[in-house]
C-alpha cells in the first residue's frame, strides 16, 4: 500500500498539474497529453483517490481561468475534459488489473475447493475397499489357518499391514485436508493449558517412559482453538516420538522472551535431524527418518504448516542428528519495518 502524500508533496504535484494543464490549453499536443498520464499515474502511486485528482483538476482550472480571461470556452472546456480523461487513465487501468486480480483469485479458490472436495471424497471411498482387503485377510488368518502353510500365512500378515497403512495415510491426508475447510473462528487461547492436555494424554498411553515435561504457564494465542489444538497434537506427538529411545526424554514448551510477533516454541532432546533438510520437513511424505526407525505418514507436519499459514504465520525447525529439535512457529506476520 502506498502512503498517502503529505502536503509539501501534494503542493508540488499540484503545481506541476496546473502547469500541465496550462501547457495543454495553450498547444493542445501529443507531448503535454503524456504528462497528464504521467501525472495520474504519479497519484495512484501516491495514494491519492480519483476524488482528489478531479478537485486537483478543478482547482488548477479555476486558477488558470482566474489568470487568463477565456478567449475560447469551448476549447477550454473540451482541452481540460480531455486533459483530466487521461489524467484518470491510470486509474481505470488499475481498477481494472484490481478487478482482473480478483477474478483470477477466485476463479483458482474456486479450483481449490473443487480440487479438495474431490480428495476427500477419492480418499473417503478408499476406505471402504481398503477395510474389506484388512478383513478378509484376518479372516483367512483366522478360518482358514489349516489349510496355509508358514508363507501363505507371512503374506497374509504383509497384506494386512499394508493395508493398515495405508489406511493410516488415507486418515492423515482426510485430516490435512480438514484443516484447510471451515472459517477461522479466532480466540484468545490458552495454548498452555491445550498442551498440558496434549501431554498427560501421550504420558498416559505410555506411562513407563521417563519424561521431563516442562510447559510454560499462561502462554496465549490469538487463534482458532481447534486448529491450534491439531498442530501441537502433531508438534507434540512428533516430540514424544523422537524421544522415545531416550533414557530420560525432555520436551519443552513456551514463547520466547520479548519477541514480536510472539514465537512460540517446542523444544525436545531427541534424535533430531540434518538441518541441510529442514526445509524439506513440512512437505506431505517427506520423512528424514526410516519408518523401521520411528513410525509415521510425514503428513503431520504438512499439516501444522498449513493450519500457521491459515493464520497468516509461519513454521519453522532447528535441529541437529542426535542432539534434539526445536520448532518454532509465529501465527501473524511480522511487522515490515520501514
Ligand atoms: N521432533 C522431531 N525431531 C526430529 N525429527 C522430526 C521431529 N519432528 C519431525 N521430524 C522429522 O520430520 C518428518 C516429518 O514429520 P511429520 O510430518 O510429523 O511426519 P511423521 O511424524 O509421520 O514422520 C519426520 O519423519 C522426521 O523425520
Ligand atoms: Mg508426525
Amino acid at each position: 500500500m502506498s502512503a498517502s502524500l503529505d502536503s509539501a508533496a501534494r503542493e508540488r504535484l499540484a503545481g506541476e498539474y496546473s502547469c500541465a494543464l496550462d501547457a495543454y490549453i495553450l498547444g493542445a499536443d501529443e507531448a503535454a497529453l503524456t504528462r497528464a498520464c504521467e501525472l495520474g499515474r504519479r497519484a495512484v502511486t501516491a495514494g491519492l483517490g480519483v476524488l482528489e485528482l478531479a478537485l486537483m483538476h478543478h482547482e488548477a482550472l479555476r486558477k488558470l481561468l482566474a489568470q487568463r480571461p477565456l478567449s475560447d470556452g469551448d476549447h477550454v472546456v473540451a482541452a481540460a475534459a480531455q486533459f483530466l480523461t487521461e489524467g484518470l487513465s491510470h486509474f481505470e487501468m488499475t481498477l481494472r488489473l484490481d478487478d482482473a486480480v480478483r477474478k483470477a483469485n477466485a476463479a483458482a479458490e474456486e479450483a481449490n475447493r473443487e480440487l479438495e472436495s474431490f480428495s476427500y471424497s477419492v480418499a473417503h471411498d478408499l476406505r471402504a475397499p481398503l477395510r474389506c482387503i484388512d478383513g478378509f485377510s484376518k479372516a483367512l488368518l483366522e478360518e482358514c489357518k489349516t489349510q496355509l502353510d508358514d508363507d501363505g500365512k507371512r503374506y497374509l500378515r504383509y497384506v494386512r499391514e499394508s493395508a493398515q497403512r495405508m489406511s493410516q495415510l488415507i486418515d492423515d491426508l482426510l485430516a490435512l485436508s480438514r484443516v484447510s475447510r471451515g472459517e477461522l473462528d479466532r480466540a484468545h487461547v490458552n495454548l498452555s493449558l491445550i498442551v498440558r492436555s496434549i501431554l498427560e494424554r501421550l504420558r498416559a498411553a505410555e506411562p513407563a517412559r521417563r519424561a521431563e515435561l516442562i510447559v510454560q504457564e499462561g502462554v496465549f494465542a490469538h487463534c482458532d482453538a481447534r486448529l491450534l489444538t491439531a498442530a501441537l497434537e502433531n508438534l507434540f506427538g512428533n516430540a514424544w516420538k523422537f524421544t522415545n529411545k531416550r533414557p530420560l526424554a525432555r520436551i519443552e514448551f513456551g514463547v520466547e522472551p520479548d519477541k514480536r510477533p510472539a514465537v512460540y516454541f517446542i523444544r525436545d532432546n531427541g534424535a533430531g535431524f540434518d538441518m541441510t533438510y529442514a526445509g524439506k520437513l513440512f512437505g506431505v511424505f517427506q520423512r528424514l527418518h526410516s519408518v523401521q526407525d520411528f513410525e509415521g505418514t510425514g503428513v503431520g507436519l504438512a499439516t501444522v504448516q498449513r493450519i500457521v499459514r491459515r493464520h497468516g504465520g509461519r513454521v519453522w525447525a532447528e535441529g541437529a542428528v542426535d542432539r534434539g529439535a526445536t520448532f518454532y512457529f509465529i501465527l501473524e506476520e511480522p511487522v515490515a519495518r520501514a
